[in-house]
């Protein structure tokens, strides 16, 4: 073999050993300079092909140029090993065992008004329902005016209705009486057709064991041109069958007043006592969970709707008792005690989101 030959054979064996001994892509690239950079000593070799006769040139070139796509290639093998290492490592180092439990001694419990609200914001969100919130601090416009509400009207008196001191024109704030001034609000600020749920803080003077000043409700609305009572129904028929995860319910609509709908019904709930507990959806008893009706046309007008355009339901039902009857729980002050060992037995565990999907409850 040729010096030259010799040379370039030495070359390729010192080359490959460094290749293979670079740890990490800094020292291959030092590697890479000193082969093939612009001083690299392969470009040197390469430099020097000028000088020779045609017929050396021909066969030093193809030998040169044999050796940098040998060494190029190996630089690159190379290179893909040790990416492959370093993301090996970087995987190993992230790893997440995501069956480890989270917290074990987490000690927090749902409360049964948020359990139950959110019940009921996921079934009337698969039925294409928004959820729209309002003022827990009312004028008397939203909460009574423009809810049709008569002048006299006894909801107004002091007995039932929390207001505020005067102010200088004489008008008092008040603690909303219900989540229907979030119908106002609503109908005044969006156009049909509506279609939202309101659930909320509501606030009466009143207190016994299934009454407390301050307990929850959650409103419903719809408005569009063609929305009728049969709509109703069957809305609250469906609503009660998902939320008491019953095959079927017997419900019943009586007759009854609320200002702000004509005509207006309350939902009665089929129902029997065995033992302790209440069956819901069997049974020769009745019991009342909600009151509904269409739309008032007086309330369409004060929100600025045309009557004879669009119209629509409306009902409203109170949670805490909702939540007392699912969850047989039987003082609605307790709701509000801040008891730990109450919310231990009756609370729900924050990781069971309720869907529709895996159920309600659980
Ligand atoms: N706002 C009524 C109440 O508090 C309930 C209701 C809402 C009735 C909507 C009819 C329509 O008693």
């Amino acid at each position: 073999m040729s010096a030259v030959m010799t040379d370039l054979a030495a070359l390729e064996a010192e080359l490959s050993a460094r290749v293979a001994a670079a740890a990490d892509a800094a020292s291959l690239e030092e590697v890479r300079v000193a082969a093939l950079g612009k001083k690299g000593a392969i470009t040197e070799r390469l430099k020097t092909l000028g000088a020779l006769s045609p017929d050396e040139r021909k066969s030093m070139g193809a030998a040169i140029n044999a050796l940098k796509d040998r060494v190029t290639e190996a630089l690159e093998a190379r290179k893909r090993a040790l990416d492959d290492a370093a993301l090996d490592q970087r995987l190993a180092a992230e790893r997440l065992d995501v069956s480890l439990p989270v917290r074990p001694e987490a000690k927090g419990r749902i409360h049964p008004i948020s359990q139950v609200t959110e019940e009921v914001v996921a079934i009337f969100s698969a039925m294409g329902f928004d959820v729209a919130e309002g003022p827990d601090i009312e004028d008397d416009f939203h909460n009574f005016t423009a809810l049709n509400f008569p002048l006299d009207h006894p909801a107004r008196e002091m007995h039932d209705t929390f207001f505020f001191e005067p102010k200088a024109d004489g008008s008092r704030m008040l603690l909303r009486t219900h989540t229907s001034p979030v119908q106002i609000r609503t109908m005044m600020t969006r156009k049909p057709p509506i279609r939202i749920i309101i659930p909320g803080r509501t606030f009466r003077c009143d207190s016994d064991q299934t009454h407390t000043p301050m307990f929850h409700q959650v409103e419903g609305l719809v408005i569009d041109r063609e929305t009728h009572m049969g709509h109703l129904k069957g809305t609250l028929e469906a609503f009660a069958k998902a939320f008491f995860e019953v095959d079927a319910v017997k419900t019943r609509f009586r007759p009854h007043f609320f200002p702000f709908t004509e005509p207006s019904a309350e939902m009665d709930i089929g129902y029997e006592r065995v033992g302790n507990e209440v069956r819901i959806g069997t049974g020769s008893k009745w019991m009342e969970i909600l009151g509904s009706g269409m739309v008032h046309p007086n309330v369409l007008r004060n929100c600025g709707l045309d009557p004879d355009e669009y119209q629509g339901f409306a009902f409203g039902m109170g949670i805490d008792r909702l939540a007392m009857l699912k969850y047989g729980i039987p003082d609605l002050r307790d709701f509000f005690a801040a008891d730990a060992r109450w919310l231990e037995h009756y609370g729900f565990d924050p990781l069971d989101q309720p869907n529709l999907a895996t159920g309600l409850s659980r």
